[in-house]
C-alpha cells in the first residue's frame, strides 16, 4: 500500500492510471476507521480495479464550537486496516495541503442542505461539498463509495455529482451497527459506559417508526409520536430532531405514500448521535 500525502503525486498517480484505463474507487473517510468503513473499502475492493482511502479530518465541516480539535485521529491503525483490506492508496493530506494559501471557494448545495444536519451545524455541508469535490477532482474516480448511515450526506454528494457533472459513479452501503443496533460511528469512541448503554434508543425508536408504518399508519406526526415515545424512556437523551421524510428531497412527509426515511439527531450528554431507517410500502 502507498501512503500519499502531497496532491501533485495524488493527481500524478491517479492520471497514470486513467491512462491505462484502470477503475479507480474511492473511499473518503476522516479516519478513526471502524467497520462501517470497512464495509466500504470491501465494497470497492469487489468493484474497483485499485482502491484510494482518503483520510482527511476536514476543518471546514466542524462548526466553531465542535470537536474538530478532539476528533479521534489515529492514523496507525487506520494505515494498518487500510493494509489489511487491500487498499492501493492511503491518501492522508495535510490541511495546507487540502486548503492551499489564498484558497476561497466554497460549493454549497442549496434545498438539501438547509434542513436536519443542515440547519443544526451551519456551513458543515459546505464543508462536505467542497471537501468531497476537491477529492473527486484530484482522484477522478470511476465510482465512489459513501454509508448511508449519514442519510443527507449521500442525497447531497449524489446531487453534487450530478450538478457539477464530476463524472463518478455514487454507491450508498448499508449503515454496519454493533450487536445492539447501534449505528457505528468514529464519535461513539466519546460516549461513556452508561452513555454508551442508552445509545441503542435512537435505533429502536426509528424501529418504532417502520413498525407504525408497516401497521398502516400513515400521518407523519403520528409516526413521529411513535418515535418520541420510545426516546423519551431514555432520560439522558435529547432529541435535536425525528423526521418522516421523502427519501429524495428530505422534505417532511404529512403522509407517508410510498418510501421513506425516518431521520433522527439526538444527544447524550456533549455526544450528538444521527441515525435513519428507509421504510418502503
Ligand atoms: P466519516 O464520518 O469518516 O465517514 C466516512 C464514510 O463512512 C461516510 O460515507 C459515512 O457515511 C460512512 N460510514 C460511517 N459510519 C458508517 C456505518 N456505521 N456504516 C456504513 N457506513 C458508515 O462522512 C465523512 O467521514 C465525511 O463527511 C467525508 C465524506 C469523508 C467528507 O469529509
Amino acid at each position: 500500500m502507498r501512503i500519499i500525502r502531497s496532491v501533485p503525486a495524488m493527481a500524478a498517480w491517479s492520471g497514470a492510471l486513467h491512462r491505462e484505463g484502470v477503475a479507480i474507487g474511492l473511499v473518503p473517510t476522516m479516519g478513526a476507521l471502524h467497520a462501517g468503513h470497512r464495509a466500504l473499502i470491501r465494497r470497492a475492493r469487489l468493484s474497483c480495479d485499485a482502491v484510494v482511502v482518503s483520510l482527511f479530518v476536514n476543518p471546514r465541516q466542524f462548526g466553531s464550537g465542535e470537536d474538530f480539535f478532539r476528533y479521534p485521529r489515529q492514523a496507525r491503525a487506520d494505515a494498518a486496516l487500510c493494509r489489511t483490506e487491500g487498499v492501493d492508496v492511503l491518501f492522508m493530506p495535510s490541511r495546507e495541503a487540502m486548503y492551499q494559501r489564498g484558497f476561497q471557494t466554497s460549493v454549497a448545495v442549496r434545498n438539501l442542505a438547509r434542513r436536519w444536519e443542515g440547519e443544526r451545524r451551519p456551513g458543515h455541508f459546505d464543508g462536505v461539498a467542497t471537501v468531497v469535490t476537491k477529492l473527486l477532482s484530484l482522484v477522478r474516480p470511476g465510482t465512489a463509495f459513501f454509508g448511508q448511515k449519514d442519510f443527507q450526506q449521500s442525497v447531497l454528494v449524489r446531487r453534487l455529482v450530478e450538478d457539477l457533472n464530476l463524472g463518478a459513479d455514487i454507491v450508498v452501503c448499508p449503515t454496519v451497527r454493533d450487536h445492539d443496533g447501534l449505528a457505528l460511528s468514529s464519535r461513539n469512541q466519546y460516549l461513556t459506559p452508561p452513555q454508551r448503554r442508552a445509545a441503542p434508543v435512537l435505533y429502536e425508536a426509528l424501529q418504532a417508526g417502520r413498525t407504525a408504518i408497516l401497521r398502516g399508519i400513515r400521518f407523519g406526526l403520528e409516526v413521529t409520536g411513535a418515535m418520541r415515545k420510545v426516546i423519551a424512556t431514555e432520560p439522558r437523551m435529547r432529541v435535536d430532531y425525528l423526521a418522516v421524510c421523502n427519501p429524495e428531497t428530505l422534505e417532511p412527509l404529512a403522509r407517508v405514500t410510498k418510501t421513506a426515511v425516518l431521520l433522527g439527531a439526538a444527544r447524550l450528554g456533549r455526544v450528538r448521535l444521527i441515525d435513519n431507517l428507509v421504510v418502503k410500502m
